[in-house]
């Protein structure tokens, strides 16, 4: 049986520091909270083994993400209709392969610029299309909220093409069922749905429970939402990650490895473990300089 895994790839995504993750994760625990969910490679692993019986609850801020997520878990078939409309290909005789790759990526990402307003399926099948087509796989928008990546090039005289993975997106389904996936434009309002003084779903959380904070890193790239994550958005973060682990939540944060960042989460009860691997934003591959990277964990790391 496929096993769920991100459908996308998506910037800061985890899947090479599942390893690492899964050192620090609690040997059990209540509900699981991903409020930063992108890709989703925490969530689809914890689905993988079999440790979301407690329920979780996905949020992001980019409403493509929350549609494609609604889409994939509503109506997985669907999804998979409509990738299969968009590819492959129908090449008019006069047209080149490239321009018409081109002219899809534009539509894609017209369509994906008020993606709330579409329906969810379709938003899934644009997404994962778009991040196929797109260049690096990259996830980025302008101050309008539309996204801006330009379209991949063939590398290598392979062309560009949609693979559509049914089975993946089958299981991904299995996965989300009857998991809320929550928007919330801001970071403010994303942090706020944990604030105490406030009756939200977060304000659900319960001691026991997992809360895996991944944000835009600290003094890094944070183009997913007009609005960005800065430095003041870090220390609200930081505030409600003591909060919840005073209340006996467990609680992971992925920040980048900075001086700053290493500082601001090099509190109690916090433990702090540092990790290296290759940067992924930088396009020209020449120059990816190992990027530091923290995991800050209640949890006594594991192995
Ligand atoms: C580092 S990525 C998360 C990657 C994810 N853990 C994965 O494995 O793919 C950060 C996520 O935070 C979301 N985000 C960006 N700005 C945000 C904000 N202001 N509030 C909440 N989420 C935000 C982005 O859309 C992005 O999906």
């Amino acid at each position: 049986m496929t096993a769920p895994a991100p459908l996308w790839k998506w910037v800061g995504g985890k899947r090479a520091l599942l390893p690492e993750l899964r050192r620090v994760v609690p040997a059990e625990f209540g509900r699981y909270f991903d409020p930063f969910v992108g890709g989703g490679a925490m969530f689809f692993d914890l689905a993988a083994q079999g440790r979301l019986e407690g329920g979780a609850v996905l949020a992001d801020a980019a409403p493509a993400v929350v549609q494609a997520y609604r889409g994939i878990r509503d109506d997985p078939e669907e999804v998979i209709r409509q990738l299969r409309d968009l590819w492959p290909l129908k090449l008019a005789a006069t047209m080149k392969r490239d321009e018409v790759v081109a002219g899809l990526f534009e539509s894609l990402r017209a369509f994906l610029a008020d993606a709330a307003t579409h329906p969810s399926p379709r938003v899934a099948a644009a997404l994962i299309a778009h991040q196929q087509l797109g260049f690096n796989g990259l996830w980025r928008v302008n101050q309008a909220g539309a996204p801006n990546v330009a379209a991949g090039k063939s590398a290598n005289g392979a062309p560009l093409e949609v693979k559509v993975d049914a089975d993946l997106i089958r299981a991904c389904s299995v996965a989300l069922d009857g998991v809320p996936v929550v928007e919330q434009a801001t970071a403010r309002a994303q942090l706020g749905l944990f604030a105490s003084s406030r009756s939200t779903l977060f304000n659900k959380v319960e001691a026991g429970d997992l809360v895996y904070f991944d944000p835009p890193y600290l003094g890094d790239f944070d183009g997913y939402t007009p609005e960005g994550f800065g430095f003041d958005d870090h220390l609200r973060l930081r505030s409600i990650a003591l909060d919840l682990a005073a209340r006996g939540v467990h609680v992971i944060v992925s920040n980048s490895g900075c001086p700053e960042a290493v500082a601001m989460w090099s509190v109690e009860p916090f433990h702090v473990t540092r990790i290296e691997r290759p940067g992924t934003v930088n396009s020209d591959t020449s120059k990816r300089a190992p990027v530091g990277e923290i995991l800050v964990h209640t949890t006594r790391r594991t192995g």
